[in-house]
């Protein structure tokens, strides 16, 4: 089965089935030419040698809680082990709608206090960008990530700014749902076990992503344990790329990409730091467009047409009234 060949250590009794199939996703020394095909031409691809994170390798519960200093992180609260994003901007639009998971702000010792406690049924995770009050340790640890690695990437791939480093905390067996994100992102993991299961942008119809006004913009609205085939038939055709990322591993994951991203049970919290940059500007306009290049268009045309309807109920209406008959 494509994960246990994925990574060695991993054990098939932990993965869950779902209805689709996939491909692992290559895993390449960063000096192979194949690996800087791949990302060259926006195709993930696992790589095991980058040293990026190494000089994070030893952090841990207790390390950060020592050493992340007392400022407030960012910290979702679910009642269950999925965390379906939502956007606190775009609530507006939909009046009924309930967030299925809280933001709190707390410092680390509360949330390690919150995970560690037995009696709480809740689940946590911290999804916090690392930033100017941590201490001395893990800025130390941060400067010796691999940026003269990392920085080659963006030039070579003309890449925009670096945007963020965002540190996540999971509890064992934590699911981040399916979505696709807008930026260019390397993903080291430093500790303990994530699956992604990675589909490419052509899979778009395959997983009806919500309305771009939703609070659930870029979440696909099919649930992988219980898909409604019924309501989104096309679910039946989607297939994917997955791996497991350990310790020291870096997965690059191109913009618009899909993926569910999922902390493998029994096997420990998971600690991993991602590298967002800002996809780069189009040199030359080359026909056909790309899947990438078609999907942007889409959001931009959506986001468009809801701004001049100006009113979110009008949008199916609009959007039907232009295909149903014509196009369809
Ligand atoms: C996760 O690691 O749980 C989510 C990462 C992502 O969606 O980019
Ligand atoms: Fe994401």
């Amino acid at each position: 089965m494509a994960t246990g060949e994925a990574h060695r250590i991993v054990d098939v009794e932990n993965v869950k089935q779902y209805t689709f199939s996939t491909e692992p996703v290559p895993r390449l020394s960063c000096s192979d030419p194949e690996a800087e095909k791949r990302i060259a031409n926006d195709q993930p691809v696992v790589l095991t040698d980058t040293n990026l994170v190494t000089s994070a390798l030893h952090w841990n519960e207790a390390f950060l809680r020592t050493h992340i200093g007392d400022g407030k992180f960012t910290v979702f609260t679910s009642d269950s082990h999925k965390f379906l994003y939502y956007d606190d901007k775009k609530l507006k639009f939909v009046p009924n709608f309930k967030p299925p998971t809280r933001h709190l702000e707390m410092t680390f010792d509360q949330f390690i206090d919150k995970i560690e406690d037995k009696n709480n049924s809740k689940w946590y995770y911290l999804q916090q960008g690392l930033n100017d009050t941590v201490g001395t340790q893990i800025v130390f640890d941060f400067m010796g990530f691999n940026w003269s690695w990392i920085t080659e990437q963006q030039k070579k791939n003309g890449w925009g700014t670096l945007t963020s480093n965002l540190l996540f905390l999971g509890m064992d067996g934590v699911i981040t749902p399916c979505h696709y994100d807008e930026q260019q992102n390397f993903f080291a993991q430093i500790k303990g076990y994530k699956r992604f299961l990675l589909f490419d942008q052509d899979m778009f119809e395959c997983l009806y992503p919500y309305p771009v006004f939703h609070p659930h913009d870029r979440q696909s609205q099919v649930d992988f344990d219980n898909p409604d085939f019924e309501k989104f038939p096309k679910f039946r055709n989607l297939k994917g790329l997955e791996t497991v990322l350990g310790p020291g591993d870096v997965l690059f994951l191109p913009t618009y990409w899909w993926h569910q991203v999922e902390s493998l049970p029994g096997l420990g919290n998971t600690l991993s730091v991602n590298f967002w940059y800002k996809a780069g500007p189009v040199e030359k306009i080359v026909y056909p467009l790309t899947s990438q290049q078609k999907v942007s268009m889409m959001r931009n045309i959506e986001k468009m047409i809801t701004d001049a309807l100006n009113n979110t109920a009008e949008v199916a209406p609009f959007f039907q009234n232009l295909v149903v008959g014509r196009y369809t």
